[in-house]
């Protein structure tokens, strides 16, 4: 059966890292597993007034797709410590309704990417924790932090073998967490 997952980069710039992972994973994935990488460009500051019936468009999209897809994979670049905004922004829009939302009982594997040698393991401190707040099912696991990413991304793909082997070893967790 295949295994559709939906991959959110939390940066928005044209030559990011994080989203370079991403893409490099969705072309590398076996025929059985499908990720659709889906832009947080749309998708507004979060304003609790702006949720309920008339919540925006791009929200609504990004749940349904959540909802429908097996799994999730997030990749976030570090800020000062902590995960993106952009990132922080789409996740609390997503986890509306509380206790109700997409993201419970969802598959989640996190990763983090940064051109320095601690790859981001802050950030994904904080991904991993927003995701037991969410009552997702976070994979557990070695963490996926890609230190040196500037040495491993070129031309916009992740051409490092031995982090593309492990980040696949995350898949291979992920999809045991789908079931
Ligand atoms: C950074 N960067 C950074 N890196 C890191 O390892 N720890 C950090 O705390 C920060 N803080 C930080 C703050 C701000 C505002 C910026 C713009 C950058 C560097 C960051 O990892 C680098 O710019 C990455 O290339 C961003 O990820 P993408 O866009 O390549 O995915």
């Amino acid at each position: 059966m295949t295994l559709s997952l939906i991959g959110l980069s939390g940066s928005l710039r044209r030559r990011s890292y994080s989203t370079a992972v991403l893409l490099t994973l969705r072309d590398v994935l076996p025929d059985d597993v499908r990720l659709d990488v889906r832009s947080l460009e749309d998708i507004p500051l979060f304003n609790d007034d702006l949720d309920g019936e008339d919540a925006p468009v791009s929200v609504v999209a990004l749940r349904r797709a959540v909802a429908a897809a097996d799994g999730l994979v997030v990749i976030s670049p570090e800020y000062n410590h902590g995960m993106s905004g952009v990132m922080k922004n789409a996740l609390d829009w997503l986890s509306r309704p509380g206790m109700n939302s997409c993201l419970r009982d969802k598959p989640a594997l996190t990763m983090t990417a940064s051109p320095s040698a601690l790859g981001g393991v802050r950030a994904q401190q904080q991904l991993n924790e927003t995701f037991i707040a969410t009552c997702s099912r976070l994979v557990i696991r070695r963490q996926i932090v890609i230190g040196m990413v500037a040495e491993k991304v070129m031309d916009g793909r992740l051409v490092h073998p031995p982090t593309l082997d492990f980040v696949l070893e995350g898949f291979r967790d992920l999809r045991d967490v789908c079931g």
